[in-house]
């Protein structure tokens, strides 16, 4: 692939030295595997709004509605293969000890392709939870599609919500516990994120802060404030990178 080269062999040159890296990425990572991204071109948020959809008071208003939403994607998702991306972030945290990967994805991709020290901020959409937290343990469903009505709690009977962190609502303390540790790095990778929801974006200001470099994968520019950017899809510039770390 044709990265510019004085970034991309900057970059290298900064991998090959890190004994800690961390990979921070957003929904660009999974493009290429043919799941929708959030915001751009084709964005999930340009044809449906978040707060119909994605928060407790949607939920709360209307839960049918909301588990179409998801039954919809949960489809979509399952049809999907980890890309290229997914694959070199997959072996590197199993082959670099100090690497790891801390993504806002709920797809699994990154899973599915056998990723080790993964933190998801934002949950699962192959998890299910007690809407009225009754104290039962996050489950794994992965039925597609699901029952048409909203399926219930196993401890309970009550509702059942997706296991995802919504918008207005705290990311669960130790993934954020276990995302800020990742910032203790030399390099942080910011890949396929448009690095405009919080506390996600805020990561690459505390990893700055440690000392890292910020290096950003990503076709369009955004506020991540990179120190090197690769402007290429992340399929293309890991897997170029990859040829060259090994
Ligand atoms: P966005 O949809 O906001 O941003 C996707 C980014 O991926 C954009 O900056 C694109 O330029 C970039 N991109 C597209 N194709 C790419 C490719 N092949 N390689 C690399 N980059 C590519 O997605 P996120 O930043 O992940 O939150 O969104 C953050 C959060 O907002 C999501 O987790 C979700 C959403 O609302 C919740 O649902 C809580």
């Amino acid at each position: 692939m044709s990265v510019p080269s004085k970034e991309f062999d900057e970059v290298l040159r900064r991998l090959s030295a890190a004994s800690r890296v961390t990979a921070l990425t957003g929904a660009g990572v999974s493009a290429a595997s043919g799941v929708p991204t959030f915001r751009g071109a084709g964005g999930l948020w340009r044809e449906f709004r978040a707060e119909d959809l994605a928060t407790p008071r949607a939920f709360a208003r209307d839960p049918a509605l909301v588990w179409e939403w998801y039954n919809w994607r949960r489809g979509l998702i399952a049809a999907c293969q980890p890309n290229r991306a997914h694959e070199v972030l997959a072996a590197w945290s199993r082959e670099r000890p100090g690497f790891s990967v801390v993504t806002q994805n709920v797809d699994g991709l990154h899973e599915r392709a056998g990723t080790v020290n993964l933190t998801r901020l934002h949950g699962s959409i192959w998890m299910l939870q007690c809407w009225s937290e009754c104290g039962a343990a996050p489950w794994e469903d992965r039925r597609t599609p699901l029952d048409p009505r909203p399926p219930r709690c196993r401890a309970c009977g009550g509702l059942a919500r997706p296991g995802v962190v919504w918008f207005g609502e705290n990311l669960n303390p130790s993934d954020l516990a276990a995302a800020d540790a990742a910032c203790a790095c030399a390099v942080m990778l910011v890949i396929g994120t448009s690095s405009i929801v919080y506390p996600a974006a805020g990561l690459t200001d505390i990893a700055r802060s440690r000392g890292a470099v910020i290096v950003e994968i990503n076709p369009e520019f955004t506020p991540a404030g990179a120190d090197i950017g690769l402007r290429a899809p992340a399929e293309l510039a890991l897997d170029a990178l990859a040829r060259r770390v090994g």
